[in-house]
């Protein structure tokens, strides 16, 4: 990786030319450089983050990097939490060998004491008369703990945006929600773009068995039809701060599996079924939501939920005790806990968008209609770090999403008799984007109202046939 090299050939076509391409070109810094002071940095810290998870908060400080800053996490002993720099601002010592008092956490080294919003509490070494406390603030981020993740605004103080509220995240059945963590060792965009190259899904996560070896496939999960082609559409949403794709299906028996998968930007996203509940289903919603934070420009972390309800998960397939820190409960490959060869024998998502270098390099890419999704994702992604305009001190900007944030990810099966070829195709498609209206029309109806229009109007569509 050299980004001053000479523009090198982007694509050859010659028998034996490796020579030609041994130049590798610059990564794509507007959207990969997330460290302070960056376009993208801007834009993800004008966001909520998940930092870590609530369980990892104990008796002692935990060292965490968050967007290339070095930050200490710690939950003191009434209960705030607590996410400061981690070098004191006395001479450097890193409070990860702080201790956690009832009001904060104190630096080892020469005891200056700190709360949780930053305010210096203590100076012991110094005279009794010192006022050096009153004029030095330890750096500190607000934090809050939803559902057993931490979050930390990272962004301007005065453009602190609400928490969003995602209607999948209460639902009237209940919802239990279990936190995950997954560390990836590679650029954080290409592991968020990766969810818009849904075909992967048809050829990785379908030749997982191709081992001599004995690797476990999935954890009690499968899903009828994952292994088809299918038929897909790209669309953006959210007026350009997302997008979404529609794949369809067809599954035995006259059905056809639609899924929706939507991302909100800057790297948010929730995932439909994962469990056989998916080519089952009527309708369901979210079994996922992550968001896709990084850690340094050639690491992140994927934090998130794994949603455990009784329509997405009837048969109770899911395995919440196997989801936390750097596990989750689905498809081998989602996590680099294996050996290098398990890893060779059976790759899944952790192999395949780890060893696309450190940082993808976009310029090398040979594109195809299947990338069209990962295009449209970066494009939108560039206009939405391109229009952050700076926030201006007394300017009360929030630029998070507002309460009851309607999601579109989703799975449906309709019941439409199947056609011959291009016609049958069509019919697929033409399904995919009328599931998609639908999940639309909804955005207008109050959150608990949402799921029984969706129903209804599927019914309308395929006649509600079973
Ligand atoms: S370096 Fe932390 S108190 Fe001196
Ligand atoms: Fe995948």
């Amino acid at each position: 990786m050299n980004p001053n090299s000479n523009p090198p050939t982007r694509r050859i076509h010659m028998r034996y030319g490796g020579y030609h391409k041994r130049l590798e070109p610059a990564y794509d810094a507007e959207l990969t450089g997330t460290d302070p002071d960056t376009p993208m940095g801007e834009l993800m810290r004008r966001f909520w983050q998940p930092v870590c998870l609530s369980e990892q908060l104990g008796q002692l400080p935990l060292a965490i990097r968050i967007l290339g800053e070095d930050l200490v996490a710690f939950r003191d002993h009434s209960g705030r939490v607590g996410v400061l720099e981690r070098h004191c601002s006395h001479r450097g010592t890193s409070l990860e060998f702080g201790i956690i008092t009832a009001q904060g956490i104190r630096c080892c080294y020469h005891g200056w004491h700190y709360a949780v919003d930053g305010t210096l509490l203590e100076t012991p070494c110094e005279p009794a008369e010192s006022r050096l406390k009153d004029s030095i603030c330890q750096g500190a981020y607000p934090a809050l703990e939803r559902d057993g993740l931490v979050f930390a605004y990272m962004g301007p103080p005065q453009a602190l945006p609400p928490f969003p509220e995602w209607d999948s995240l209460r639902l009237p059945v209940g919802n239990r929600l279990v936190p995950f963590s997954n560390v990836y060792p590679c650029n954080w965009l290409q592991v968020f773009e990766n969810i818009m190259d849904h075909m992967h899904t048809a050829v990785l996560h379908n030749h997982m068995t191709v081992s001599d070896v004995d690797v476990q496939t999935s954890a009690g999960v499968s899903l009828e039809g994952f292994g088809d082609m299918p038929v897909m559409h790209w669309e953006p949403t959210r007026d350009g701060a997302g997008c979404c794709f529609v794949a369809g299906r067809r599954l035995p028996g006259g059905k056809i599996w639609v899924r929706i998968t939507e991302m909100a930007f800057p790297n948010f996203l929730q995932i439909g079924s994962l469990v056989p509940s998916a080519a089952r289903e009527r309708h369901s919603c979210v079994a996922l939501t992550r968001w896709h934070v990084p850690v340094d420009d050639t690491h992140m972390i994927i934090f998130g939920w794994r949603h455990f309800n009784a329509v997405i998960d009837p048969d109770q397939a899911g395995s919440p005790k196997d989801c936390g820190v750097d596990k989750i409960d689905f498809l081998v490959g989602q996590t680099g806990n294996r050996s290098y060869e398990e890893g060779q024998r059976a790759p899944g998502d952790w192999e395949a968008l780890g060893s696309q270098r450190p940082i993808a390099i976009h310029a090398l890419e040979n594109p195809g209609r299947s990338d069209i999704g990962v295009y449209l994702c970066r494009k939108l992604l560039r206009e939405q770090v391109r229009a952050l305009q700076p926030v201006l001190p007394d300017s009360p900007v929030t630029q998070g999403p507002k309460d009851s944030l309607p999601m579109y990810s989703q799975d449906s099966i309709l019941n439409l008799p199947q056609r011959e070829g291009e016609d049958d195709r069509l019919l697929v498609m033409n399904t995919g984007t009328q599931v998609l209206a639908i999940m639309r029309e909804a955005d207008l109806l109050p959150s608990e109202k949402r799921d029984e229009h969706v129903r209804r109007r599927l019914d309308q569509l395929d006649g509600g046939a079973r």
